[in-house]
């Protein structure tokens, strides 16, 4: 089987084809980093009007580097949502035009069931296993015990993941997006520098918070002396930052462990999944904290933990598989939770 993905729920213009063998012919990924840039975060028009500029190419791109006819392909899938809508218009409209034309079927993929299921593209992860989803908008811990059944067991009570590392690095003056640029601060900074809280760290249950982390992080920097930050001050705060997350995500996800453990105890696989994964000092912590459970851990590699559309045409194979097809008429959405998302059409 092999599939078109295309995916435009936020600010990363993607296309890829995908075979049902693992093979990523193609993954095509056109980030609008530098229209964005000069306001400080994404701006749902200027996305949406970049999506529909640049999708068409990226399409033929793909297929053009994976050597495939669309006329060959088994199946178009697109990100169906959640995301920012007009962009996730741009790519339903682009991916329905194709599906109607070409007479292929059409797989409206929700984008966390992508990231979800990622992992998979890459190893041989059976069902069930636990994922640990943390991107932009989400933290989430999840059983997930086949396609399209997802069992939340936790989650964020206040502000999403990399909301924390993107808000965290903006108090900085980092670059936007800001995982990335707090890691590569965070590398010569002193991470006892300061005692930042670990929200709900040995409570009951598996939820997150980040607000309580973010607050103290907004007095630390206030406190520092006024004028520009310096160097080792950013650095400092950025590895104080990041070890009191890895330190809170390291003890939540050993709650989830024993929540998932207890309902499913053969299974020993614990996946991390979504851009914020792209973080070498989380996955060493969940790596070691897997280890030390009897779970192996699998973790994509960065380029396929950040948006891309490779992870969403295997989604769309892993639903075309089980016959799992939508109409023309689906419809985009805005929000979209994985606890919602179904083993049927939609
Ligand atoms: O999954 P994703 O690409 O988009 C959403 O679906 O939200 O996740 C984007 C988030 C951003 O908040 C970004 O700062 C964060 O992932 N991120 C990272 C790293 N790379 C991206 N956070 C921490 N460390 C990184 N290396
Ligand atoms: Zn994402």
């Amino acid at each position: 089987m092999i599939v078109l993905g295309i995916e435009t729920s936020c600010d990363e213009t993607a296309a890829a084809v995908v075979t049902s063998a693992r093979e990523i012919r193609a993954n095509r990924v056109l980030s609008q980093l530098a229209e964005h840039a000069p306001y400080g975060g994404v701006v749902p028009e200027i996305a949406a009007r970049s999506h529909l500029d640049h999708i068409d190419r990226l399409v033929a791109e793909a297929a053009e580097e994976a050597g495939v006819e669309l006329s060959a392909l088994d199946g178009i899938a697109v990100t169906g949502g959640p995301g920012l809508i007009g962009g996730v218009i741009v790519g339903a409209i682009t991916a329905k035009t194709l599906a109607q034309v070409l007479d292929k079927p059409l797989i409206n993929v929700n984008h966390l069931e992508a990231h979800a299921l990622s992992a998979r593209l890459v190893a041989e992860v059976p069902f069930p296993y636990l994922l640990l989803l943390v991107t932009g908008g989400h933290c989430q811990l999840v059983s997930v015990e086949g396609v399209g059944r997802y069992k939340v067991l936790g989650t964020t009570l206040d502000d999403a993941i990399g909301e924390a590392f993107d808000k965290t690095a903006k108090m900085l003056g980092l670059a936007y997006p800001g995982g990335p640029a707090i890691e590569a601060a965070a590398l010569e900074g002193d991470a006892r520098r300061f005692a930042f809280p670990r929200p709900l760290l040995g409570r009951p249950g598996c939820d997150f918070s980040f607000s309580g982390l973010k607050t103290a992080v907004a007095r630390t920097v206030d406190r520092l002396p006024p004028g520009a930050l310096g160097r080792q001050d950013i650095a400092d705060v950025a590895a104080s930052f990041q070890a009191a997350v890895t330190d809170t995500v390291r003890d939540r996800t050993r709650a989830g462990i024993g929540t998932f453990a207890a309902a499913h105890p053969k299974a020993r696989h614990l996946v991390v999944a979504g851009g914020v994964a792209a973080n070498a000092a989380l996955r060493q912590a969940l790596d070691d904290l897997a280890g030390a459970a009897g779970f192996t851990l699998t973790a994509p590699p960065p380029a396929l933990c950040t948006d891309n559309a490779a992870m969403v045409a295997w989604a769309g194979i892993e639903r075309l598989g089980r016959g799992l097809t939508d109409g023309l008429d689906f419809a985009p959405r805005p929000r979209w939770p994985l606890g919602e998302v179904r083993a049927e059409p939609t």
